[in-house]
Order: C-alpha cells, then structure tokens, then sequence
C-alpha cells in the first residue's frame, strides 16, 4: 500500500482516556457521506473533489507544454504568490527535486512575505539571467504579491523585449485586479477555478505550472490523488483517512490542543508546512482546531524535543514516515573503533533514522503524546498525489465533525484590514 496508518498508541491513548473510539464511526462515516455528497459547509467550494473525479487531461498537458518551454529558455522561474498560491508547489519541489543538483530552472519564490532585503537582493540576483515569471493569486488582489509582481514586471520589461511572453499569470478567470491586468497585457493565463479554494489547487495550474517547470510529472501526481480519491470515495471508517480524522476529533473533544506533524525526513518539510496551511486555515475558527505545528526530527529533538517530551500535555503527533531503512550510505567498520560507531557497521544511514524515528514514537507515547504513523512506500509522485489527496479528503471530514466551515478563512481577513489602514489605501 503506498500509505498506511499506524494508530497503535494513539487507540492506547484513547483507551486510556476512556474514549469508546469505535461509537464515533457512524459520525465519522455521515461526516464523509456529507463531503461526498456535497452536503457541507459551502458546498461551492468542493472543485478539489470533483476535478479529481473528472480529470481534464487537456490542461494538464497545456500545463506541461508551457512548463517545457519555459524549462527550454529560462535560467530562472519565478513564483509569485503566498499561502495555498505557493505552499503546495514548494512542498512537491521540495520533496520530488533532489538536494544540491537540479537540472531546468531554478525556481524561486517571491510575494510570499514582505521581506525587503529579500526582495532587494532577489532582483540583484535575477540580474543577467533569463527570467520568467508566474505570478498566482486567486483574488488577484493580495498585497504581498501584488507588491512583488510589479517589482518583476519592471525588471522584466527594462531586461526583455518579449518580457509579456515571459509572464504567466493564474488567478480568477473573469475578475480581480490581475485577471483585468494580465488580458489587458495579453499574459497568457491559467485558472483557479472558482471551487477551489487556495489550500486546495495544488493540483490546479496553481501548483502544476510551477511543479512541472521543475522536471515532474504532473500528470502521475495528478492521477495519484485520482487513485487515493477513488479508494477513499468508496470507503468506511475503517479507512486511513478516515481514522485519522476520527482520532483527532476525539483528542480535540478530549481537550488536546496541538498536532505536531513530525517529518523524518527534510524533503517532507515541505509537505508539513503545506498540512500546516491546510489544517490550520481549515479547522482554526469559532474557537475550535488543534494548532498545527511542523518539526523536522531528528533536528527539532535537539530543540523543541524537549517540549514534545515532557511540556504541557496537549499535543497529539504524527510521524510522516517513509520507509526507506534500506537506503543512504553504509557505515563502514574502521580498525581501532575511534570514534566508537563501528557497533553500526554495515547498516546504512536509513537504518539508524528508521530506529531514531521509531524509538522517538516510543519515547512520545510513553510521555504522554498519543501519535500516528502514516508511512509512504516511498516517495516519488504518484505518492505525493495520493498524500495530498488524503489529507484534503480528511480535513473536509475532520472540519465537519468539528462542526465549523473547512473552506474559508475569514480570519486572514483582519491583519489586511489593520495593515491596509495603517497603509493609507483609499
Ligand atoms: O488558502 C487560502 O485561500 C489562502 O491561503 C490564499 O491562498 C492566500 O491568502 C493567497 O490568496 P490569493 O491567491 O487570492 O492571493
């Protein structure tokens, strides 16, 4: 299976806490009835469901075939855009590019916070190269980038005579402040469907352009989530995604506060931070949601591992595991045992993170932190399709069992207003 669910000690936990797990299938299994019948919270807002239902084939080519043009002539591709507008490519680039060697472009991020040093030093960086841009923002309106598209366009077009080319913009497909800009321009375009909400279209042209430009193929990752869908569609409580959901509504209701997703790996940092935006924004209103939190393990056992281990007892954990004990470098005996590590000859690097992941499950269970295992096969794009289809199926449940609406944010709404008073925006 190319994702399993180990719940081992978080069934302990729930035991311990006197919490009948299984009396909560029928709500889990309504709240599931409900998301695949489109009964929710804003039913408007299900696209992430129905476009895997129904796959558009043609866009996904067009979206290879601008990808591929843009691999052909750019040095660098530049994305523009902030939370569900960049969380989601950053997170599959991150996972699926191998570290310290790259072939196509390289592919920044601007738009993504307010950093003025960053901006400064980007185009100073981006000076001499050949750049395309895409900028991504749903309502074509949001500041941030907003701010750091019109430093590109100038920089493109004091550098390029073909520098409208070099624009793509996705956003809304009849309205917003970039939709009206980029006809006007005559930008090539791609959408965001109006029911998709922006930590939802990783697998729109939102996350697709970016993650093709990067040598991946969409169309596997695409059909992955398509695969996970179509299991999860005809499933009972008894699925992963399912379970999930239900455990964690039963530590929500038992006063737990916090979900560490813990990554054993840094290429999965990025999917955590993805989960963070998907959860968080989803289930963070009305007073309710546990808080979602990313670590990197082992690094974060050197530093925030003590807190997990013996702070407050309201976290719950899950391992993002993959099952890779077999790969890495192999520690190889040395005379004389100088360093006192030949006791780990012949095992490779996977080995000793396999037993580091595992023995910290151990240690946090026995601590006090009910927590989950959900293990990938390995990790390549059909996986990751599949991973982020299960998470966003078990949000839209969880959400619902919560009670609140999975599919706004209407918080992210209050930093604008107070920043654009103290702004001056007419
Ligand atoms: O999930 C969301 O909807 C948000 O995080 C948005 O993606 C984010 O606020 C950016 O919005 P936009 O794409 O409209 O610029």
């Amino acid at each position: 299976m190319p994702l399993t669910l180990d719940r081992h000690f978080a069934a302990d936990a729930l035991r311990q806490l006197g919490v009948d797990r299984s009396s909560l299938d029928s709500a889990v299994e309504a709240a599931h009835r409900r998301v695949l019948d489109g009964d929710t919270e804003s039913p408007e807002m299900l696209g992430w469901r129905t476009m895997v239902e129904a796959p558009d084939d043609a866009l996904i080519e067009s979206v290879a075939e601008t990808a591929a043009e843009i691999r052909d002539r750019a040095d660098v591709l530049l994305c523009i855009g902030i939370g569900g507008s960049y969380l989601g490519a950053e997170a599959v680039m991150e996972a699926l590019v191998p570290p310290f060697a790259h072939d196509g472009p390289e592919i920044l991020f601007a738009g993504n916070q307010l950093g003025p040093d960053y901006h400064e030093r980007l185009f100073d960086y981006l000076d001499g190269k050949s750049v395309y841009v895409n900028v991504i923002s749903k309502s074509g309106t949001t500041l941030e980038p907003a701010l750091a598209f019109r430093l590109a366009r100038r920089f493109l077009e004091e550098r390029f005579d073909d520098a409208d080319r070099r624009i793509i913009a996705t956003t809304d497909a009849a309205k917003g402040t970039l939709h009206d800009f980029a006809v006007a321009q005559g930008y090539r375009r791609y959408v965001v469907p109006d029911d998709v909400g922006g930590r939802f279209s990783v697998l729109t042209p939102v996350g697709l352009l970016p993650i093709a430009t990067a040598g991946i193929d969409i169309r596997t990752l695409f059909y992955g989530a398509v695969a996970e869908a179509r299991e999860i569609d005809g499933a009972d409580a008894s699925h992963p995604a399912l379970q999930y959901a239900g455990d964690r509504y039963a530590f929500h209701e038992a006063g737990y506060k916090t979900e560490v997703m813990a990554v054993m790996d840094p290429r999965l940092k990025g999917i955590g931070a993805w989960w963070q935006q998907l959860f968080g924004e989803s289930e963070g209103k009305d007073g309710k949601g546990l808080f979602p939190v990313v670590l990197q393990y082992t690094t974060d056992l050197h530093s925030v591992g003590q807190y997990v281990q013996q702070g407050q007892r309201t976290l719950v954990e899950t391992f993002l595991h993959l099952d890779d004990a077999d790969a890495g470098l192999a520690v190889k005996e040395e005379p004389g045992d100088p360093d006192g590590l030949n006791y780990l000859a012949g095992k490779p690097m996977g080995f000793v993170n396999e037993k580091a992941y595992e023995g910290t499950a151990e240690a946090h269970a026995e601590g006090g932190v009910p927590n989950w295992t959900l293990t990938l096969s390995r990790l390549d794009a059909e996986t990751l399709g599949r991973l982020i289809y299960f998470y966003e199926h078990a949000v839209a449940v969880s959400g619902t069992l919560l009670g609140v609406d999975p599919f706004h944010q209407p918080g992210v709404e209050t930093y604008k207003q107070q920043m654009f008073s103290l702004l001056g925006r007419p």
